[in-house]
């Protein structure tokens, strides 16, 4: 964590940056590989883009980057590098096979875009011995080590205008919608966009609920209180969109309808913010590779970005959600 301690390691004779990504997209990847591509060619490195994440760099599918291949790509969505999740590369012989191609591509340190389970990856490579930098990016914002990763405000802003629209319409009906957003294992979307679209009821993965006491006593209290329409917002983690709607009606009588956002939080020309921060999270990872510092994680915290030790930044838990938990209750009815 602290610089001062980090070995320094020579690159001088080493010039080959490749960068990839992997598992879910993001928006913001554009801006990273970007920033990463333009920032070490003109600090005279060679530059590579390793295509479909560690499933490509099995295969050998890479291919050269200069400054016009990453024109035209920071206000799109999705990773130009494309991605995938790659059960292969988990194994020693996938492993083998990575640091054989980082051998055959002459590849000094390797630039890796995405999320937990990416980084993962990137620390199992380092291990073998081939230098990684981690740039954090997934919608789900689950990264503990940094308290922003690329795509999250993409993601919030695309669900916060869904709801919009959904609670025009519930607000027509009457009814009740239950939004079911993105977020397997982690409720951070959930919470930001169910505070952010004045959500009635907000559930996550990290806390249990009861049925009755929080859901159906909620939205009758509501009722009474004379709301005309109500949102509910879940993480995917927690259950089903449909079946949660489905017993909500049958419980409160209130007419209900269910819509999961699915992949649409994954796609969308990426926001200001994430235009702003991939661009210098690419800056940081090429600036500690120039000073030796590798095997690093790209943090953002308090309004910057700076690397740490990939091990280190792997070992932190998960941010705490429990203080804008409870904010989120205060401030709903
Ligand atoms: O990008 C993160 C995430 O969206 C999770 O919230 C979700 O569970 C997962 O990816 C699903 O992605 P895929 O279907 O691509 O594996």
């Amino acid at each position: 964590m602290v610089e001062d301690q980090v070995p320094k390691k020579e690159l001088k004779h080493k010039k080959t940056i490749a960068i990839l990504t992997s598992g879910g997209d993001a928006p913001g990847m554009n801006g990273a590989i970007r920033a990463v591509t333009r920032t070490a060619l003109n600090a005279g490195y060679h530059v590579l883009g390793v295509r479909r994440g560690y499933h490509g760099l099995l295969r050998g599918d890479i291919v050269e980057l200069d400054s016009r291949s990453v024109s035209d790509v920071l206000h799109r969505g999705g990773t130009f590098l494309m991605t995938a999740r790659s059960d292969t590369f988990a194994s020693e012989e996938g492993l083998k096979k990575a640091v054989d191609m980082a051998d055959i591509f002459n590849i000094d340190v390797l630039v890796v875009i995405g999320g937990d389970g990416t980084a993962r990856g990137a620390k199992a490579i380092a291990d073998k011995g081939v230098p990684v930098i981690v740039i954090p990016a997934t919608i789900d914002n689950d990264i503990g080590a940094t308290e922003y990763s690329l795509g999250f405000d993409t993601a919030l802003n695309t669900a916060i205008q869904a709801i919009d629209k959904l609670r025009d319409t519930a607000s027509s009906h009457e009814r009740c919608s239950v939004v079911e957003v993105m977020g397997r294992e982690s409720g951070y979307i959930a919470l930001g966009v169910g505070v952010a679209s004045g959500a009635e009821v907000l559930l996550v993965p990290e806390k249990e609920f009861d049925f009755n006491d929080d859901i159906v006593l909620t939205l009758i209290k509501d009722r009474n209180a004379g709301k005309q329409h109500y949102i509910v917002v879940m993480a995917e983690g927690v259950g089903l969109a449909s079946d949660m709607a489905k017993r909500i009606e049958e419980r409160t009588g209130i007419e209900t309808r269910s819509t999961q956002l699915g992949y649409l939080q994954r796609g969308g020309a990426p926001s200001y913010r994430d235009r702003w921060i991939s661009s210098l999270m690419g800056v940081r990872a090429v600036q500690a590779i120039l000073d030796g510092r590798l095997n690093r994680m790209i943090i953002h915290k308090n309004g910057d970005c700076h690397d740490i030790d990939l091990e280190q930044a792997l070992a932190a838990g998960k941010r705490p959600l429990e203080d804008s938990l409870d904010m989120a209750d205060t401030i709903t009815i």
